[in-house]
């Protein structure tokens, strides 16, 4: 029996740290935390809620994959931005602020596939991943970008503010539910870049169909899905064919399907794992 296979003693509750799905993106990782049996078992005690949040942050700041990418709630963050402008900083500040996420029984329920039940959550980006497509815009003078799917706001904002930077250009957005696609338009305002996006309301699966010529950069940040392929999957299909050689693909949540599709050599891509979030795929269209 290996280390990481020792029973858990009764009583008590095993938390892996850094816990990285099996699946093609962690390799290393997931070698790494066998050999290494990365997890800790904690007594159960009658403890209140306090402790274990405090357990939670303490084993963030202990944990050295997080502290490579900055956590949103990092002051530090903002400081580190490329991006200069403080009315555009301003509003990814408030948004980062007022993040929240579901409760975790909203994730089994019935609705957990549907985009309209989570209305009022953003699921935005990272900090980092936002650093890393203004960054990647500015250098390569993107003129014209997808962002899929864009909810309140985030990723877009990081790619309107790049366009607006870069001399002028669009972010053609994506956007399933009505009220994101209003609070994305109202926050791009606030910053001073609403003319730099055009958010297309609907199904991207449809919206992004015809992007009117090539397109330089592309970020697919998808929807779990009931069946079938994955939504990254799906739109990476739809989007590569219209993204000029040289151009790049973000992709936030490692659906193994996109994985499969950028890392296959008849793609025409080549890419790398960012070790931010549980892993962000960075491709470049070579072909
Ligand atoms: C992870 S969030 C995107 C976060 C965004 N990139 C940001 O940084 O704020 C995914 C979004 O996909 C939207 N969505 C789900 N299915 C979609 C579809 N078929 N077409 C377009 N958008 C969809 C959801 O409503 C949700 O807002």
């Amino acid at each position: 029996m290996g280390k990481f296979d020792r029973p858990r003693a009764k009583g008590t509750i095993r938390i892996l740290l850094g816990k990285f799905s099996d699946n093609q993106s962690h390799p290393i990782l997931n070698a790494w935390r066998r050999k290494y049996c990365v997890y800790i078992d904690i007594k159960l005690r009658r403890r209140g809620r306090a402790f274990y949040r405090r357990m939670d942050s303490t084993l963030r700041c202990h944990w050295p994959l997080e502290r490579t990418s900055m956590s949103h709630d990092n002051p530090e963050a903002a400081k580190s931005s490329p991006i200069r402008d403080p009315r555009v900083l301003e509003v990814i500040k408030h948004l980062n602020e007022s993040r929240n996420r579901p409760p975790r029984e909203a994730f089994d329920g019935p609705a957990r596939h549907d985009a309209e039940a989570f209305a009022d959550y953003g699921f935005s980006i990272h900090p980092d991943q936002g650093d890393i497509i203004y960054l990647l815009c500015r250098g390569m003078g993107a003129k014209r970008v997808v962002d899929f799917a864009t909810s309140i706001g985030m990723s877009a904002l990081y790619f309107a503010a790049a366009m607006r930077d870069n001399g002028g250009g669009l972010v053609i957005g994506s956007e399933l539910v009505q009220s994101k696609v209003d609070t994305a338009r109202a926050n791009l305002a606030d910053a001073g870049l609403a003319d730099y996006a055009d958010i297309r309301v609907g199904d991207a699966r449809e919206t992004l169909r015809d992007l009117g010529g090539p397109i330089d950069f592309a970020l697919i940040d998808g929807w779990p899905q009931p069946h079938g392929p994955s939504l990254a999957r799906t739109v990476i299909e739809i989007v590569a064919p219209q993204l000029r050689v040289g151009g790049y693909v973000l992709n936030d949540n490692a659906e193994p399907d996109f994985l499969d599709y950028i890392r296959d050599p008849a793609n025409g891509f080549i890419s790398t794992t960012l070790p931010i979030k549980r892993g962000t795929e960075l491709a470049l269209k070579v072909r």
